[in-house]
């Protein structure tokens, strides 16, 4: 009888919580995040040996809140090496929590193929009572060596559910179900040990993106501008005299702009600086609203969360710098 071959899933392994160690199996705060190695995660859920053939590589050991683009680049040269690998069916990345959406929206747009790209974190770390990490790494194994999964763009699996990148944020900074997709809700699950996708995501990715396949090791500097009471323009000014291409303006409601703002955001408009309006509020759509927005040459974020709408104006900004494209990119990705 001929023995049926396994997948063969590469995990990259960058750090955070699901590598995380404390003195205690109870200390579930204050532990030190990247500590362990990708070894030890894949020695602690023997039960993947049974799914696939797994190999381990480090490219980081960071707590995710030190997230820095050189990561990003080192992740998407590596997986679009994968990519054109043929011994390999499949990446899993673990990532610390606090940052993954970002890292993911990244490759989500940068990774030039088919293959499933899955992202998994903890919120528990590797030594703590009922550590979520195992099952997280277990569980995006297991998509990632699933044929439905391929073509999906990047994959979020935490807790039992797979999110579209696109989409997926952290809604919780202390629950195991800590992530969620807005406004779409998750395109998959993980149960009974079997990987279910019955969704997904309609704008551009990996494939399709522009952005795609290219390696990149710097991007144009972009800063968030979150809107309060008493908002005026000094935040803005730094970004600007910091040397910003864009800003990114998390406005209140539908993307509002507070008018002790708008005559800077206005100004940086018109001297070239582009200026996307986001919202504050986890979920809705930004639209063109009010005409004299419109006329002063911002740009409407649509539904990306505003950490995800610096990413696309960066990668945006290395290909157009006009506004009508800029639109084009936020209304297809
Ligand atoms: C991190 O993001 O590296 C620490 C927190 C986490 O992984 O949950």
């Amino acid at each position: 009888m001929q023995l049926k071959k396994l997948p063969q899933i590469k995990i990259l392994a960058t750090g955070g919580t699901i590598a995380g160690s404390a003195a205690s199996a109870g200390q579930l705060t204050g532990y030190t995040a990247g500590s362990l190695g990708v070894e030890s995660l894949i020695d602690a859920v023997p039960q993947l040996r049974e799914i696939a053939s797994v190999s381990g590589e480090q490219l980081a050991n960071i707590d995710s809140c030190n997230l820095t683009s050189a990561l990003w680049f080192k992740l998407a040269a590596r997986c679009n090496k994968l990519m054109a690998d043929d011994s390999v069916d499949g990446i899993v990345i673990t990532h610390g929590t606090d940052t993954l959406e970002e890292t993911a929206y990244f490759l989500n747009l940068t990774v030039n193929g088919t293959k499933p790209v899955v992202i998994t974190g903890a919120m528990r770390p590797a030594t703590a009572i009922s550590a979520d990490g195992p099952l997280d790494l277990l569980n995006a194994v297991k998509t990632a060596a699933c044929p439905a999964a391929c073509g999906k763009g990047a994959l979020v699996v935490m807790n039992d559910i797979i999110l579209a990148a696109r989409y997926a944020t952290k809604t919780s900074a202390f629950k195991v179900e800590a992530f969620q997709a807005q406004p779409y809700g998750q395109i998959g699950t993980v149960a009974g040990g079997r990987v279910f996708i019955e969704a997904e995501c309609l704008k551009y990715h990996t494939t399709q993106s522009v952005f795609s396949g290219k390696s990149y090791n710097k991007l144009p500097r972009v800063d968030i501008i979150y809107t309060h009471c008493d908002e005026d323009d000094v935040l803005i000014n730094a970004a600007v005299n910091a040397g910003a291409r864009g800003i990114v303006y998390a406005g209140s409601g539908m993307g509002s702009v507070h008018s002790g703002a708008y005559q800077a955001l206005k100004q940086a408009a018109q001297n070239g600086v582009a200026v996307v309006r986001s919202t504050r509020i986890s979920e809705g759509r930004v639209l063109p609203a009010n005409p004299e927005w419109d006329a002063a040459g911002f740009i409407s974020g649509g539904n990306l969360n505003p950490q995800k709408a610096r990413i696309l104006l960066q990668l945006a900004l290395t290909v157009t710098a006009e506004q009508q494209k800029l639109q084009q990119f936020f209304d297809e990705y």
